[in-house]
């Protein structure tokens, strides 16, 4: 493959998801930046010991919700990515973030179920006996963008919401550098089937 595909990465906390992906081979796909809004997320470590070029956007820094968005949005195009990876990043992007980049998340629950921050306690809470993890595209809503690729973890009954996200992350790291590496080698297509987007997969 002789194109790179340069990926953004955007984190909020600890990163383990982000770590996943420095440490896989993504080929053609290449982690040119990592951007915070958390000036203390161990995801800026992570990558400053890779050599990953880190920018921060708090929130904070702006007077509005709107004027941090087009900071985000400007941060991000500076880099010029090819494709915006979500890893553990903890806000909700404005629509003119997702018009402007591919961008793809990957939440700790089996969507449409339990879409939010707390994925794993939610389902635990519900007491559904099987969950897992969602690489999905971004879209506008809230963990509402086509699938492209679940995997299941049993929820077992000594569980903790803790137990139960440890025992998801760990399904996390296998899968999103897997379907990162494989959307980069365009194995995937988005098709709109009666008004929905959907993505499949084509190899
Ligand atoms: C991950 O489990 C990810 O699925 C979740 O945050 C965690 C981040 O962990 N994301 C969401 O809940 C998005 N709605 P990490 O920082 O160790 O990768």
């Amino acid at each position: 493959m002789d194109r790179q595909v340069r990926i953004v990465c955007l984190a909020s906390g600890s990163g383990t998801n982000f770590q996943a992906l420095l440490d896989a081979d993504l080929t053609p796909g290449q982690i040119i930046g990592l951007v915070s809004d958390n000036p203390n997320a161990k995801a800026l470590k992570r990558a400053q010991d890779a050599n990953v070029p880190t920018r921060v956007v708090p929130m904070g820094e702006f007077a509005t919700r709107d004027a941090w968005n087009e900071g985000l949005i400007e941060t991000v195009e500076e880099l010029n990515p090819d494709l915006v990876v979500l890893a553990g990043f903890m806000r909700i992007l404005a629509p003119a973030f997702v018009s402007r980049f591919i961008t793809i998340n990957i939440h700790p629950a089996l969507l449409p179920s339990f879409p939010g921050a707390h994925g794993a306690r939610d389902a635990l809470a519900y007491g559904v006996k099987i969950t897992g993890c969602t690489v999905h595209l971004v879209d506008a809503g809230v963990d509402t963008g086509p699938i492209i690729e679940q995997a299941a973890v049993p929820v077992l009954s000594d569980d903790t919401p803790s137990t139960l996200q440890a025992r998801i992350q760990q399904e996390e790291h296998r899968l999103y550098p897997t379907v990162i590496k494989d959307w980069c080698n365009g194995a995937y297509a988005i098709t709109t089937d009666s008004g929905r987007s959907r993505v499949i997969r084509l190899i």
